[in-house]
């Protein structure tokens, strides 16, 4: 799509705009101020392999952004700005949205289904007869797990969106698909001679977003969804566009289901016959893995990279068997593979069943799912007083891992999902996302279940449980409870607040059983005799344990923040919150109204706020802490802004203190940059364990400098 002479210019160019400091050039440049934007959003969505950091595609779009608002006349209905919907179906009540119908061009058909070789093999014979051909050439494909839908583009333009539906017509989805960031607003099909198209794909939630998402609604008290599948499909349906913004969805789109041409000939993809495709021209493709390399070239996220163009079946059994193998390493969830016969006028040869197509089959892998039967439920008390309810099951192997229990979240849920002490059950686990019941089996009910007896008392200290009015949760609101101080400990400890590593939830409890550690500021106050009073702590396991410690007392503040496991404030409420002020006690004086006026911050979680600094408890809690030695400024205060004036850094290995997005922003917020690459323009190269290629290409340039993780950190906290 970029050619390297391209990409050179697009990044002289971005450097230009980056460090523009003459505004009257801003309005008359706005197309190219676009472009690159542009080219960012397909490095970073498409590719997968950004130039510039988030902060520096953050100020571009700020600079857009501010002259089409001033001059909106100048606005085009491509500016990546047009992305940001003004919400859809305005005034509706959440839950009863509902979108327009449209019909799709051509009916979205579904996939036979093969599970194995002997499938495929039958599949192949047929394909062979039909086709009068010794040996059939087919693409191969991962089948993603997520929303099917179709987009419509018309003269270049996205015009339209639509889910699968039941296949003839789907809703009208329009305003959040063009959310999806690596789904261009235009594209020039007329390159290839082609007017209106119908392009079929799949909307996902990879993996780590799917994580990010369900520990909010946790957090939130709301049950997690069962899989990445539901939850984009669910994100596609939400009225506000900006919140579909917010949950990053990203999109592969794998097939050319219709196309009018330029000359007004109107065909289906399905069934074209045109010239065979030379590579350099722009002719219409002739085979389905041109059609992919097509929607590539055009700036879409299509499987060039993951499919495989294979003579034979053989082959293609071997690849879909190693594909499976390394399915766990994937960052977003595929059920199968897809194989497809190549030639797009032998599929048309071969055509359609009533269904599906003959020249298509879907492999399906090996289930995620499977059924067991809920032996009796057990109740933990959480950080926050919650009480979940945790189902015991009969153990099960699913997708790799023996299952004995799943969190069942709440008494909603459990009425939701029928679930009663006997049943059988289906469960889901998918990837590496924890195991979830998708549904009970009521019809295999012997009459021998029985109900789900929720307590009255914590089953820890025993106090009498409540259930604030408008929420699904129980809770113990003993905050001196044992069940909440060791869970406050274990999570303060936690990878994503203070990251003390190897000081983890077995430690914390064996510690606070042993009364070696009673609260928070107590990990502070361990000290080698106290490790000499434990079994199994050797000379170097005490010493790494109390570096780790040590070394978290400089934390950003906005781990710190995290760590005292305020409800409703998550990680990123706490980088916001840290954002804000200049040291954690300022949170004790913002009022309610105050916080309010964050970004991300509503009602619930300032009156949350609120309450844990109006409680003397945790204040002197930090007192202690901060008369231990924990840093309590956020980096605003300690390190005047600016002192890195401009220089430049990038990150390479795995850093071990410090999570690689917040070392950049560290970067970032001392007025240093993050590059995307090692070049002459790197002063910096800071390498964390097994940093490789990037550390011997800095060598060989004169200037940059090679910074261990610990020398990174003196020099800012210096
Ligand atoms: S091709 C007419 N390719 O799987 C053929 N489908 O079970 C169009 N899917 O409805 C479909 N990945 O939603 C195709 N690489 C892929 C796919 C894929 C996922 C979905 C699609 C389809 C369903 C069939």
């Amino acid at each position: 799509m970029y050619s390297q002479q391209n990409i050179k210019e697009l990044h002289a160019v971005t450097n230009r705009w980056l460090t523009l400091t003459d505004t009257q050039n801003i309005v008359p440049n706005l197309e190219e101020l676009r472009s690159i934007l542009r080219f960012h959003e397909y490095r970073y969505y498409v590719q997968a392999n950004p130039l510039i950091s988030d902060f520096e595609y953050d100020s571009l779009y700020k600079i857009l952004e501010t002259a089409e608002r001033d001059n909106p006349l100048l606005i085009t209905k491509d500016s990546p700005t047009q992305r940001v919907g003004a919400g859809l179906l305005k005034g509706r009540q959440a839950g009863q949205v509902s979108f327009p119908k449209t019909q799709h061009l051509v009916p979205m058909l579904s996939l036979e289904n093969s599970y194995n070789a002997a499938d495929l093999l039958d599949w192949d014979r047929k394909a062979r007869e039909l086709s009068g051909l010794p040996e059939v050439e087919y693409c191969a494909e991962p089948k993603f797990d997520g929303a099917s839908i179709s987009l419509v583009f018309d003269e270049n333009f996205l015009v339209r969106g639509i889910t699968r539906g039941d296949g003839e017509t789907g809703d009208d989805i329009t305003a959040n698909i063009k959310q999806i960031k690596s789904v261009p607003l235009s594209a020039s099909f007329s390159r290839y001679g082609m007017r209106q198209v119908e392009i079929r794909g799949e909307v996902l939630l990879n993996k780590n977003n799917f994580a990010t998402y369900n520990k909010s609604l946790i957090e939130e008290g709301l049950p997690p969804l069962a899989n990445p599948r539901n939850a984009a499909a669910g994100s596609l349906r939400i009225k506000d566009s900006k919140e579909v913004s917010r949950r990053n969805l990203e999109a592969f789109l794998y097939h050319v289901s219709y196309y009018t041409t330029v000359s007004n000939k109107s065909q289906q993809a399905d069934t074209t016959v045109s010239e065979p495709h030379t590579g350099e021209d722009n002719n219409e493709p002739t085979t389905h893995s041109g059609m992919l390399e097509m929607l590539w070239n055009l700036g879409f996220r299509s499987p060039v990279k993951e499919m495989k163009v294979i003579k034979g079946i053989e082959g293609i059994i071997s690849f879909i068997e190693s594909f499976e193998a390394k399915r766990d390493e994937l960052p977003y969830e595929i059920d199968g593979m897809v194989i497809k016969v190549n030639n797009l006028a032998l599929q048309e040869k071969l055509g359609m069943t009533s269904h599906h197509p003959r020249w298509a089959i879907a492999y399906k892998f090996k289930a995620r799912q499977a059924t067991s039967k809920l032996l009796g439920v057990e109740f933990q008390v959480g950080r926050t007083g919650a009480v979940t309810p945790v189902a015991k099951i009969a153990a099960v192997a699913v997708g790799g891992v023996t299952v004995t229990s799943i969190s069942v979240h709440n008494e909603e849920y459990i009425k939701e999902k029928d679930l009663k002490i006997g049943d059988a059950i289906l469960i889901e686990r998918s990837g590496d996302v924890i195991p979830q019941i998708v549904k009970s089996l009521p019809e295999l009910r012997t009459g021998d279940e029985s109900f789900i007896q929720f307590p009255k008392v914590c089953p820890i200290c025993k106090d009498l449980l409540f259930k604030p009015e408008g929420e699904a949760v129980w809770r113990c609101v003993n905050i001196n409870c044992e069940a909440q101080v060791v869970e406050r400990i274990i999570h303060f400890v936690s990878k994503d607040a203070m990251d003390i590593r190897s000081f983890g939830e077995a430690n914390v409890r064996k510690f606070y059983e042993k009364k070696l550690l009673k609260d928070v500021p107590g990990i502070y106050k361990l000290d080698k005799d106290t490790f000499n009073n434990m079994e199994g702590f050797g000379a170097r396991s005490v010493d790494n344990l109390l570096t780790a410690i040590q070394a978290s007392k400089i934390q950003p503040l906005h781990r710190l923040i995290f760590g005292l496991g305020i409800r409703y404030v998550g990680e990123t409420t706490a980088k916001t919150l840290a954002r804000s002020i200049n040291n954690i006690f300022e949170l004790g004086n913002a009022s309610v109204e105050q916080l309010l006026q964050l970004d991300d911050v509503g009602v619930k979680v300032a009156g949350s706020i609120f309450t844990f600094f109006k409680n003397q408890d945790n204040i002197q809690m930090l007192h202690q802490l901060q008369e231990l030695g924990i840093k309590m400024d956020s980096n605003k205060t300690v390190i005047t802004k600016g002192n890195l004036n401009e220089q430049t850094f990038l990150f390479t290995g795995t850093l071990t203190q410090l999570k690689r997005t917040d070392a950049e922003e560290m970067v970032e917020k001392n007025g240093g940059k993050i590059l995307g690459g090692v070049s002459s323009k790197l002063n910096f190269l800071v390498v964390g364990e097994d940093a490789g290629s990037k550390r011997e290409k800095a060598k060989k340039i004169p200037g940059i400098k090679i910074l261990t993780e610990e020398e990174f950190l003196k020099m800012i906290n210096s």
